[in-house]
């Protein structure tokens, strides 16, 4: 049976492709730090390996017996990025390279990448820069999320040679339930505020592009370049979006998904905020090259979206957990205070007793 690891496959999209190459059959070994907890793995939890650690240190022995290597770990949005530049850069680009030298040392060829369309961000307002991008368009990223996953492409590709397989997936914004779920994803976050407040805002009136695509086609990418020939993927990269939309189209395509499951909401434009990003991409390559073509709607995933909160109860909408700025800035803010009460229930450490 075939192994393969999945660094930080405990996370929204590693819950979900863990579940799918199990049915496929092959062996999976996790590695995560599990700040989100394990919950995503709940289902499967028996049938994984699961090695808690962080992928900056990756414990001696991990590639052992690994077929292949997923890196979907380190800080997944924005936000966390700038929060903190520095454990971003550690996780994103210098710990994906080290993986990437243990690979090679070990002799695990195939290493697939989780990069992010929003290195192509353009911006809003520029309209001479308001074309497609494909994988070959220049793209100058600043923001620190996708310079840190440009940077790591870029060392990964030099590192290909004819002993190492790299393999780099540039996934648009993605859509759906996983049971590590995130309701900080646009499409996730309107299904939330229609729950919760019954409405849902579009910043800058929806102006702005992005591609989007479903979990469950995410996972499907990462499975077709692991069973692909090597020669068709290796030293590739892949955008994978199922459609490029405005975020105004999408907000009328949610509304109308909800609608049909019985949960109404109001659309509200905001032109007050302005820190939105702006891309759209060919997904031509993925298709030609692999005959990969993502097919779970909006429309389909936010009906099945509506179906698992209600029936699995994820409808604890404001938990931090689910958010992941607010889920690490808590962190830090426990850890600061446990650092003085020494833990949360045990009688803790007193300088003077009465
Ligand atoms: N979700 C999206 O829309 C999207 C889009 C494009 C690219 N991506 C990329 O895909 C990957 C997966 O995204 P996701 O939505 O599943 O994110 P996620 O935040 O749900 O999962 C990340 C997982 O990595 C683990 N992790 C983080 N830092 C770690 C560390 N230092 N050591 C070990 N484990 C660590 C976390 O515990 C978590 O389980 C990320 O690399 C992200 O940048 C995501």
């Amino acid at each position: 049976m075939r192994k393969v690891l999945l660094v930080g496959g405990a996370g929204y999209v590693g819950a979900i492709l863990a579940e799918e190459l199990l049915e496929r059959g092959y062996a999976v070994k996790v590695l995560d730090r599990l700040y989100y907890g394990e919950e995503g793995l709940r289902d499967i939890r028996d049938r994984v390996e699961l090695i808690v650690a962080d992928m900056r240190v990756p414990p001696a022995g991990v590639m052992q017996d690994v077929d292949a290597v997923f890196n979907i770990g380190g800080l997944s949005n924005d936000p966390t990025a700038e929060y903190n530049p520095k454990a971003n850069y550690e996780m994103n680009t210098i710990a994906t390279q080290r993986l990437a030298e243990i690979c090679k040392r070990e002799g695990v060829r195939r290493y697939i990448f989780a990069s992010s369309c929003s290195i192509y961000d353009q911006g809003v307002g520029n309209e001479e820069k308001d074309v497609l991008l494909d994988e070959e368009s220049v793209v100058q990223p600043r923001a620190a999320y996708a310079s840190s996953k440009y940077e790591a492409e870029r060392i990964l590709l030099q590192m290909n040679n004819d002993d190492f397989c790299p393999v780099i997936l540039r996934k648009g914004t993605i859509y759906g339930f996983s049971p590590r779920m995130r309701y900080d994803l646009v499409v996730n976050t309107f299904v939330k505020s229609a729950f919760t407040q019954g409405t849902l805002t579009l910043h800058l009136g929806g102006e702005m592009w992005r591609p989007l695509v479903d979990v469950r086609d995410v996972a499907r990418a990462y499975i077709a370049c692991l069973e692909a020939p090597e020669d068709k993927v290796k030293g590739q990269i892949f955008n994978v979006s199922y459609r490029n939309m405005r975020i105004s189209e999408l907000a009328l395509r949610v509304q109308s998904a909800l609608a049909d499951v019985g949960v109404p909401v109001q659309i509200q434009p905001d032109f007050g905020y302005r820190g939105v990003r702006s891309y759209r991409v060919s997904t031509a390559k993925i298709t030609r090259v692999l005959g990969f073509r993502p097919v779970v709607s909006v429309q389909e995933s936010v009906e099945d979206l509506v179906e698992k909160i209600r029936r699995y109860g994820y409808t604890d909408f404001d938990n931090p957990r689910y958010y992941n700025i607010r889920w690490m800035r808590l962190l830090e803010e426990a850890q600061q205070i446990i650092g003085i009460t020494g833990s949360v229930f045990e009688a803790g450490p007193s300088e003077a007793r009465a």
